[in-house]
């Protein structure tokens, strides 16, 4: 059975995604060069795009993970955020560049910036793969973003449905049959 059965069109293919990586690695390189910058992965989603983003840049950089609750079997964001792990390192006085996999709601992405900027960091940019400006519910925008898509849930290059389809190589429109069959 392929992978891609439950996809029903691929939005984004992996060669525009690997082309728009390195421009979005190239512009970061050119932003904060000598600035060392704390790049935070947001676990699960965010982790394809962030290990390619962080290979497309060419300045020295360190890597941090934060693991937030999901939406569990759901399509829709329920605005509880937990924090399942937290950073490690302090982020005082640090340029942090937050890495998400894709703004919805966005509910979750002000949950967090919100979060991240009470610890003094000297500077906070958010770089999201994607953006679907049509569901934004509260007032916050990514600095970086690497593709506006409509309002489709999708699946692939890190996002997942029910935690299936995340090591798609494309970002694809999850097939509505699929999430119609929840009860
Ligand atoms: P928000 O709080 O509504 O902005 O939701 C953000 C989180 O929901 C993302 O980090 C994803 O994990 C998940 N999410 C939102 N839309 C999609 C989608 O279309 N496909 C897969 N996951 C999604």
């Amino acid at each position: 059975m392929s992978l891609y059965n439950d996809a029903e069109s691929i939005l984004i293919t992996k060669e525009m995604i690997a082309d728009r990586v390195r421009e979005l690695g190239a512009e970061l390189s050119r932003q904060y060069r000598d600035k060392n910058p704390l790049m935070i992965c947001v676990l699960k989603g965010s982790v394809v795009f962030f290990s390619d983003l962080i290979r497309a840049m060419d300045i020295p950089l360190e890597i941090e993970f934060m693991a937030i609750s999901s939406y569990g079997n759901s399509i829709r964001s329920s605005g509880e955020v937990k924090v399942v792990k937290d950073t490690d390192k302090s982020l005082e006085n640090r340029h942090v560049i937050l890495v998400e996999d894709i703004i919805d709601t966005g509910l979750t992405l002000s949950y967090i910036k919100n979060m991240l900027e009470r610890r003094a960091p000297a500077s906070l940019k958010i770089c999201a793969l994607l953006d679907k400006p049509d569901r934004l519910q509260v007032d916050i925008e990514a600095d970086y973003v690497g593709f506006k898509i409509p309002n489709k849930f999708v699946i692939g290059y890190g996002l997942d449905y029910a935690q299936k389809y995340r090591n798609m190589p494309d970002v694809c429109v999850l097939n509505p049959k699929i999430y119609n069959r929840q009860p």
